[in-house]
């Protein structure tokens, strides 16, 4: 079946970009001069996605705010004849199909992921997350999934090889290797300590799953912070159908975080070419 659907969360509080997202959504901070979940629509439609469901919380209208159409600012810039910044927002409102429902309490990814079980209905579908913003040269990660998925109609999500000292910072699996790049996956562990992870193998904020998720999320019970996790539904579906992982072909940049954001502020600028020669020269000027 056709991958179609796509998830991407973005109810979390985003405390680790605090004060910067006590009221401006984490998933609107700009990167350049787009915020972090336009980039993020932009891989779902150019990976066939044509109906995507953002999940919101309280504080959050500024995403509903960023695909709509503002009568104002086009009228305004019409009048004014700028016809370039209009082709920049108008499109922003037309870019596939975009609903909104709201996680009430932020009560995890896994719980957020199951926000989605009435939108996704009896279909295979992707899962992006905000933190994580792909350079993929060739194909979209999402794209690589999906083609994943279609090859072997199961459960598969992106992978990463970490340095040893930084597993305990994701969630790691077990797997044998099955083909170029994939894994058949045995078992996930959530921030394992360096010494007990299973492999170098990380699970990365890309995913295409078989609506069996749904029910495995239902039997998940929240950890003590009171969050159901993803992993560890995830987990329970080995137990029920094959799931795959996939090194996936790119660079994965992990905005979550100062270092990481920053990092994708320098490679985005490099990379885009009306200011990429006047900020390398800025760049080693400063250096
Ligand atoms: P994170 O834990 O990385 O995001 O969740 P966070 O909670 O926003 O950030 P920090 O850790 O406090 O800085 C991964 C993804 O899951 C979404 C987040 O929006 C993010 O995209 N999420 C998380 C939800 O939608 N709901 C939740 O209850 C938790």
């Amino acid at each position: 079946m056709k991958v179609r659907k796509a998830i991407i969360p973005a109810a979390g509080l985003g405390t680790r970009f605090l004060p910067a997202t006590k009221a401006v959504p984490k998933e609107m901070i700009p990167l350049l001069d787009k915020p972090a979940i336009q980039y993020i629509v932009e891989e779902a439609v150019a990976s066939g996605i044509e109906e995507i469901l953002i999940i919101t919380g309280r504080g959050k209208e500024a995403i509903e705010n960023h695909f709509d159409i503002s009568y104002e600012l086009e009228d305004t810039l019409e009048k004014k004849e700028q016809k370039e910044l209009l082709q920049i927002i108008q499109p922003l409102s037309h870019m596939a199909n975009i609903y909104f429902v709201r996680q009430r309490m932020p009560k995890g990814l896994g719980h957020a992921v199951g926000c989605a079980k009435d939108f996704v209905g009896d279909e295979p579908f992707a899962v992006l997350l905000g933190d994580d913003l792909f350079h993929c040269s060739e194909k979209p990660c999402i794209k690589q999934l999906i083609e994943q998925y279609e090859k072997h109609e199961a459960s598969v999500f992106a992978l990463l090889n970490v340095a040893r000292e930084h597993v305990d910072k994701y969630g790691v699996i077990s797997g044998h290797k099955v083909d170029e790049g994939l894994y058949n996956i045995d078992d996930l562990v959530e921030k394992p300590s360096i010494a007990e992870a299973p492999s170098n193998l990380a699970v990365m904020g890309r995913y295409v799953f078989t609506p069996k998720i749904f029910e495995m999320i239902e039997m998940t019970p929240p950890e003590k912070g009171g969050e159901i996790q993803l992993t560890d539904a995830m987990k329970k579906l080995t137990a029920f159908e094959k799931m795959y992982g996939y090194i996936f072909n790119g660079k994965r940049y992990d905005t979550g975080y100062l270092l990481g954001y920053l990092e994708a502020v320098v490679d985005f600028a490099l990379r885009r070419e009306d200011i990429k020669d006047d900020f390398f020269a800025l760049l080693k000027e400063k250096l």
